[in-house]
């Protein structure tokens, strides 16, 4: 559907929704442990109401330059090869779990990873993804805990989270898939299997829908 194909209503409950992102910046600004000015945060981009999100560390040298997620080399690599895939970068929406670049691209602290929470968190609950895409074990840990990202990337996992039901699929981040061509080959295996995944979610939630037809029919 394009955008002339919406309705008032459902313009409306666009733009409202895209407010509400906009809004996150004002509010980011005041508790950031790592920069105390609006215009320093990378804020995820891409479609309000995407099917996919997907999730990385931080941003980088390039990202903070552009104020846009994954822009730099290991983002032209997730972006090729969300393409190939048939999935441009405009059909999903990415973010990071912190963002502000931190210093000389160390990882980010616990006490930052906390302090953004609520944004990454918000994000999530306004875009309501049928997937989380996360990248790299910074992202992985926000949901699942205590395993390694080299024996469950690719893999589905269905989780509770904050009273939501969630599907989550961890990969590894791009930036590791440039520094080893082991890595390189999983993490494009592993894109590869999205589209099925995606239809194997939409199955689930047509089985779901049915059940409750049929639930409401017969009682
Ligand atoms: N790496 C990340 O994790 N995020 C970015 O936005 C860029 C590089």
């Amino acid at each position: 559907m394009s955008k002339t194909d919406l309705s008032v209503e459902e313009s409306l409950v666009e733009i409202k929704t895209l407010s509400k992102l906009e809004s996150l910046l004002e509010e980011a600004a005041s508790i950031l442990p790592l920069a105390n000015r609006a215009k320093d945060i990378v804020h995820g981009e891409g479609k309000q109401d995407a099917d996919i999100m997907l999730i990385g560390e931080a941003p980088g040298y390039h990202e903070a330059l552009e104020r846009r997620p994954f822009v730099g080399r290991s983002g032209q690599l997730l972006r090729k090869t969300l393409l190939e895939i048939n999935c441009p970068a405009e059909m999903v929406f990415i973010s990071n779990i912190i963002k502000v670049r931190p210093p000389n691209n160390r990882d980010p602290l616990p006490k930052e990873i906390l302090a953004f929470k609520p944004f990454l968190d918000k994000e999530i609950e306004i875009i309501k993804p049928k997937l989380i895409i996360t990248l790299g074990r910074f992202s992985m840990a926000k949901f699942l805990e205590g395993v390694k990202i080299s024996q469950i990337h690719g893999r589905l996992h269905k989780l509770r989270w904050q009273d939501q039901d969630l599907f989550v699929l961890p990969m590894y981040h791009p930036a590791a898939a440039l520094r080893s061509s082991r890595v390189k080959k999983s993490f494009i295996d592993d894109f590869k299997k999205i589209n099925k995944i995606m239809n194997w979610i939409d199955s689930q939630q047509e089985t779901l829908e049915l059940k409750k037809q049929l639930r409401e029919e017969l009682f």
